[in-house]
């Protein structure tokens, strides 16, 4: 069976290729290398053992995905290239509303061009925006999303409704991720952003490797055990993983899915921190702040639907995912 991988080499996009190769499935990749880099197809390589096919391409190029779906017989897609820079998406939503969602109607196009009927779509729990309640059901009110990039996934997961009451043989699954943080235990593929890090995770092993100075916490005085923010980290193979089972179940059945993809245990920023020095036996100096406009107190997911339908569930905990991403940078400042 022959995967597409839109971002194949991106952070997410990239431990799922390996997922997918570990299992069998054979593999062709699309990136436009925006936000990653041509040495992930040697590092999969390495891991795997394994070759991909790999097209440099923006999926917005209809031309590039009539090559890939004329020359590959693709039964699935995976999409995960998009642009996901929240503080950017403020200041550019032109090019975020024009990147993510012409991509996706392209994709889509020629998927049903192509009689391939199956999608699996990285989502977010954003959508939900502030949330109602917790835990985060699948039931819960999607909406109220405070920035261009979170809009961008409400906006995909209507447009996949729609073409899927059109062509009911096109069967969606919809993943909403919760905050996926890690690195693959061989330290060679892992999150790598470019610039000064906007999310927790990457800031903190740049601050623990000497690269950053200091941690700023975005608030101490949310209604929290700690008054941090607490978010629900996954780990990014564990996440990976998830997309497998979802593709299973696209193979099965037919129909449009939602699911969140989470472990269930929210932690805060200060969980996190101490967390990381225990593991790593690091310092990460840090100092409290104002809130980050836009930010919301607490988000963590029930995970229990992906449990039941997909018979997945993340595994690995808190201490894996410090561990992996600081191994991730080490072995990265080695090179
Ligand atoms: C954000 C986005 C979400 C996106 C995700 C991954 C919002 C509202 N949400 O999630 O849509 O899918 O990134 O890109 O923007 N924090 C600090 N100091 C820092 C960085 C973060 O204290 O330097 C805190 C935040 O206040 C928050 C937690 O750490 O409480 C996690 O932040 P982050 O990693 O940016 O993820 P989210 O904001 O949950």
């Amino acid at each position: 069976m022959k995967i597409l991988v839109t971002g194949g080499l991106g952070f997410i996009g990239s431990h799922t290729v390996v997922e997918l190769l570990e299992e069998d499935y054979e593999v062709v990749v699309v990136d436009d290398l925006s936000n990653s880099s041509i040495e992930v197809v040697d590092s999969i390589k390495e891991i795997t053992g394994k070759e991909i096919k790999f097209y440099e391409a923006d999926v917005c190029d209809l031309d590039a995905l009539e090559k890939i779906f004329s020359e590959q017989k693709i039964d699935a897609v995976m999409h995960f290239a998009g642009y996901k820079a929240v503080g950017e998406s403020v200041r550019e939503p032109i090019m975020y509303y024009e990147n993510n969602l012409v991509s996706t109607l392209h994709l889509c196009k020629k998927m049903l061009e192509h009689d391939c009927n199956k999608f699996i779509f990285s989502s977010s729990a954003t959508v939900y925006g502030d949330p109602e309640v917790l835990p985060i059901t699948e039931d819960c009110k999607v909406g109220g999303t405070t920035n261009p990039y979170g809009t961008t996934k409400l906006m995909i997961e209507r447009i996949l409704a729609d073409i899927h009451v059109a062509h009911p043989e096109f069967t969606a699954i919809i993943l909403r991720y919760f905050n996926p943080i890690g690195a693959h235990k061989s330290g060679l593929i892992g999150e790598r952003p470019n610039g000064i890090p906007n999310n927790l995770m990457p800031y903190i092993v740049r601050v623990a490797s000497g690269e950053l100075e200091i941690l700023s916490v975005f608030g101490d005085d949310y209604d929290t055990p700690d008054g941090t923010g607490v978010r629900d980290y996954i780990h990014v193979v564990d996440l990976a993983k998830g997309h497998l089972s979802a593709l299973k179940k696209a193979i099965k059945d037919e129909g449009l899915f939602y699911y969140n993809l989470g472990t269930g245990k929210g932690y805060s920023v200060l969980d996190l921190v101490k967390n990381f020095e225990k593991v790593n036996k690091v310092k990460v100096p840090y100092k409290i702040v104002d809130r980050r406009p836009g930010d919301i107190a607490a988000c963590y997911a029930d995970p229990s639907k992906a449990l039941k339908e997909l018979g997945w569930k993340a595994e690995l905990g808190l201490e894996d995912m410090m561990r992996d991403s600081y191994n991730f940078i080490l072995k990265q400042s080695e090179k």
